[in-house]
């Protein structure tokens, strides 16, 4: 969370970073600020909002100089106010700081500080700009004074410095935050994310935890943890990495779940040998736990029961932020499956890096290319669906689904006959959406004054009806719970009354008898129901009809019309699906 960016070269920085951070937006949209270096000074505008609330208000891209540094907010540490955006300065107004992450140890660092310095925001970021102040020596250089900064920081940081010091030079360091150098032609960025430059320029520069970089326009010098220089030549980004436009849709969560049948395909294209490679790790283990967090985690449920009942393998699934709890139990007979579409999240990796350090094997599954936790990994399969920029993740989810069946399948030694079924079933579903066959918006229409909703399954289809309550409270902002049917009857029937919708995933499977009994129970006592199926029922209000498969690919086409009815219903309340409140894509802190 937190998106840092600066530039330094020949055009003027203001619209470039501008152009960066609305890129990195998905990254947090509480606050937004631009610092540039120009005549001497540092010129800053910042103010609250999202960046284009921002821009309109303040008219950062109006900043004089051709090098500056940027950011987008989530707030942590104080509240969402001007003051506490970024990039924040020492008491002479002459360094400016961007950064995301958490200075864990910025309290004690305020007081040692605050004797011969004033602050004057609430974020642990401000104690950056003071020691970088504190450390500057006339004429010597700002990495100098940034390099000792950052060795009094405990946590975790992704930052940049600009100062008119130097101007045109921009120091940045890494340490457990995404950072990313963008080398173009006279100009180079630096940010949290490649798409922040790469309608500039796709040759990258990965920066590692524990290194330092200095960048001018036309230079990069990259440093590490001893201080000696690295010598690291640009990688250049392949095109598939390059779709963040919205491309005729007003939202790109719509776009993203109409991209849906090809990230199948997408996906499908894995070299077959990694993928043998990956499954090897798995059969040679004793214990397969996943762990992973929100959307990803309902995609690794299905995984597990894929597993068992494909690949005969039982499973664990662990909720990232709990992982360090059963720490004890994993060894090296255990295979740890990461899965997170940025691979960036913050417990996510603490988990992986904790089990390696018990013997543990990581294989991870993951979207974005060069992130922190490929680095960490033994194995990587790539989902390879292109870059998801709603924050509400849709055509990840559905990725992370096909790479399961693909490792399912392979395990069980029938790989050619998952491949032809999915590919078969990515045309399918791209008919369906082209043909508008899910008459969701009528329904999320009729049921936009409910505030609360019940979601019920069994069976593999049991995550997709907690993937389906997720998108629903992310974008709808509406209670929704999700639970397997059968548990309706152990206190959550209590709560169902005249008209409280309740969506139940019914296929024509082996759990629909039992769930038409579920649906009886609800309906008894006055349940509006939304019947997900390829069969109607009487028990049904509304129908929501999806295609009929075999049973263990119910999940791809069921949760489809539900990532809709999500969407419809946020439009329906006049929300924006793209940019929840209080949430960010990317979840860098713990
Ligand atoms: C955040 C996002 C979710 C996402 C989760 C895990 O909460 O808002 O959409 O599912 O993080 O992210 P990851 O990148 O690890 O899959």
């Amino acid at each position: 969370m937190c998106g840092i960016v600066g530039y330094s070269g020949k055009r003027p920085a203001a619209p470039a970073l501008l152009a960066a951070l609305a890129r990195l937006e998905y990254r947090g949209y509480d606050s937004a600020g631009i610092a540039t270096v120009f005549g001497g000074d540092l010129h800053i505008k910042k103010g609250i909002g999202k960046l284009e609330q921002v821009e309109e208000n303040c008219s950062l891209s109006h900043l004089p100089g051709n090098s500056g540094i940027g950011h987008v907010r989530w707030a942590t540490h104080g509240g969402v106010t001007t003051g506490n955006a970024h990039p924040h300065c020492d008491c002479e107004h002459y360094i400016a700081v961007a950064h995301n992450g958490i200075i864990d140890n910025f309290e004690a660092l305020k007081r040692r500080l605050s004797k011969t310095h004033t602050f004057v925001s609430q974020t642990d970021t401000e104690v950056i700009a003071h020691l970088v102040e504190e450390y500057l020596e006339p004429g010597a250089p700002l990495e100098q004074a940034v390099g000792r900064a950052v060795k009094d920081l405990k946590g975790t940081y992704a930052l940049v410095v600009a100062s008119p010091v130097e101007p045109g030079k921009l120091v940045a360091c890494r340490q457990g935050s995404p950072l990313v150098l963008g080398i173009g032609k006279g100009e180079t960025y630096v940010a949290s994310d490649f798409q922040a430059f790469l309608d500039s320029t796709r040759q990258v520069v990965f920066i590692e935890d524990g290194e330092m970089v200095v960048l001018t326009h036309n230079l990069f010098h990259i440093y590490g943890r001893d201080g000696k220089r690295l010598r690291r030549p640009p990688v250049m980004l392949d095109n598939s990495l390059v779709k963040a436009e919205k491309e005729g849709y007003d939202y790109f969560m719509l776009k993203e779940i109409m991209e849906q049948p090809d990230a199948i395909l997408a996906t499908l294209r894995q070299d077959k040998q990694t993928l043998q490679k990956a499954a090897g790790l798995i059969s040679r283990s004793r214990n397969v736990v996943f762990t992973a967090c929100g959307t990803s985690r309902h995609a690794a449920l299905i995984g597990r029961y894929l597993f068992s009942s494909v690949a005969h393998r039982l499973s664990d699934v662990i909720i990232a932020s709990e992982f360090g709890y059963f720490g004890e139990a994993v060894n090296e007979e255990t295979v740890v499956i990461a899965v997170s579409q940025s691979g960036e999240t913050a417990d996510v990796l603490e988990g992986v890096r904790e089990a390696k350090n018990r013997g543990a094997k990581v294989l991870s599954i993951i979207n974005t290319v060069g992130s922190s936790l490929a680095r960490v990994s033994d194995r990587v399969l790539y989902l390879g669906c292109g870059p998801e920029i709603s924050v509400a993740a849709t055509k990840s989810f559905i990725s992370q689904l096909v790479i399961f069946y693909l490792l399912a399948f392979t395990l069980a030694g029938r790989l050619e006959e998952a491949t032809g079924e999915l590919a078969r079933l990515a045309a399918e579903i791209k008919e369906n959406l082209a043909a508008n066959n899910y008459a969701v918006p009528e329904v999320a229409d009729l049921l936009s004054g409910k505030d609360k909703f019940y979601y019920i399954a069994r069976g593999i289809n049991y995550a997709v009806a907690g993937e389906a309550a997720l998108k629903l409270k992310e974008v709808a902002y509406v209670h929704a719970e999700s639970m397997p049917a059968g548990e309706l009857k152990h206190g959550t029937l209590a709560l169902i009354e005249e008209g409280t919708p309740v969506v139940a995933i019914t296929p024509c499977d082996v759990t629909r008898e039992h769930m038409l009994a579920n649906v009886a129970e609800v309906k008894a006592r006055g349940a509006f129901v939304i019947g997900v199926s390829d069969l109607p029922n009487n028990l049904f209000d509304a129908f929501v009809e999806v295609p009929q498969v075999a049973e263990v690919y119910y999940p791809l086409v069921s949760i489809i019309p539900l990532q809709l009815f999500a969407f419809y219903s946020a439009i329906a309340r006049g929300l924006d699906p793209d940019r929840p409140r209080n949430l960010a894509k990317s979840v860098t802190v713990k």
